[in-house]
């Protein structure tokens, strides 16, 4: 039977679109193939044994990863940019005695001991230094989102002195999670690092202290303070946090700390 000449027009357009969509689709399918194993790190039997950890000791059970898991903790996502490598490692080995400093929120929570071995935590930090380099769109936020310390919508009032503009650099960064800082606004209580409230006696120069803050691991051995040899890893770099600005404000603050009684 003969189909009425618009009929068979339309099932040519019809078969000829499907066609061309099929190709498109196929073309597509081959490129996301080729250009997917660009877009993301490489995945190490390292990376994989870090996610198995992950999944066998319940991390997800209080944290989030790429935004999924459970509310209770942290997204673990960046946490090697945001806290360093040395950090994430001490947290790890001793769970509740260093999430006991960390949150300045409102309510404390802390992470029980997951017993984890050091093999573990050595395939944990694999396994966030992998997910560290996915490409989020810049989640999680930032610093505010990690202390909870959320900023107040008012504007701030402007800065007296470049002192206080430093304090607020400092509060926002949180330093005080491994830092004692004593001056007439602040009142840090950390211990990993060293005190900070008489930094100016220890005769620092400003390209000495800007190193610290930029590339604290480059820092040898025997320039540190004194019962921090071999700690350089613990506090991480803010090379990617502080505009040069800040890091102008914070190194001269730095260079003039003294107590003041
Ligand atoms: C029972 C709940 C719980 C489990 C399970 C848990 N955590 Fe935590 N974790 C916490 C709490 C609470 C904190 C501290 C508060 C916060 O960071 O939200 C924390 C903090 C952390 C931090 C530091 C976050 C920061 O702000 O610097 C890391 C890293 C971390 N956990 C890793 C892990 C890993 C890896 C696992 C699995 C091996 C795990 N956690 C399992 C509750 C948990
Ligand atoms: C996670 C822990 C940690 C955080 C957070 C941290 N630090 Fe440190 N910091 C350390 C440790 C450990 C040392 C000692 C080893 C070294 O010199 O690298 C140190 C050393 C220093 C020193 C050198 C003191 C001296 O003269 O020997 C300065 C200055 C300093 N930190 C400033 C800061 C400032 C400012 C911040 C916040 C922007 C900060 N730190 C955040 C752990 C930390």
């Amino acid at each position: 039977m003969d189909l009425p000449k618009n009929v068979s027009k339309a099932k040519a357009v019809f078969v000829s679109i499907s066609v061309l969509m099929i190709v498109v689709f196929l073309a597509l399918t081959i490129e996301t193939g080729y250009s997917i194993s660009k877009r993301h790190p490489e995945i190490t039997p390292q990376v994989v044994a870090g996610k198995y950890v992950f999944h066998r000791k319940n991390c997800m059970d209080c944290h989030t990863l790429l935004g999924d898991g459970a509310y209770y903790a942290v997204d673990l996502t960046k946490i090697i940019s945001f806290r360093g490598e040395g950090f994430v490692r001490t947290l790890l080995k001793n769970p509740p005695a260093v999430t006991a400093q960390l949150w300045s929120g409102k309510y404390k929570r802390l992470m029980p001991d997951l017993n984890l071995t050091s093999k573990e935590i050595d395939d944990l930090i694999a396994f966030f230094k992998w997910t560290d380099k996915v490409n989020t769109n810049g989640w999680p936020p930032g610093s505010e989102y990690y202390t909870g310390e959320v900023k107040s919508a008012t504007t701030s009032e402007p800065k007296e002195t470049s002192g206080e503009e430093a304090e607020e650099i400092i509060k926002k960064l949180n330093c005080g999670l491994c830092h004692s800082l004593k001056t007439k606004n602040l009142n840090l209580k950390g211990r990993i690092g060293p005190d900070l409230t008489n930094e100016s006696l220890r005769n620092r120069t400003e390209e000495w202290l800007e190193k610290q803050l930029i590339e604290p691991h480059s820092i040898p051995d025997n320039e540190v303070a004194k019962g921090f040899k071999g700690k350089q890893k613990l506090m991480p770099s803010y090379k990617n946090r502080l505009s040069k600005d800040e890091l102008k404000v914070l190194v001269s603050y730095l260079k003039n700390l003294k107590e003041v009684k």
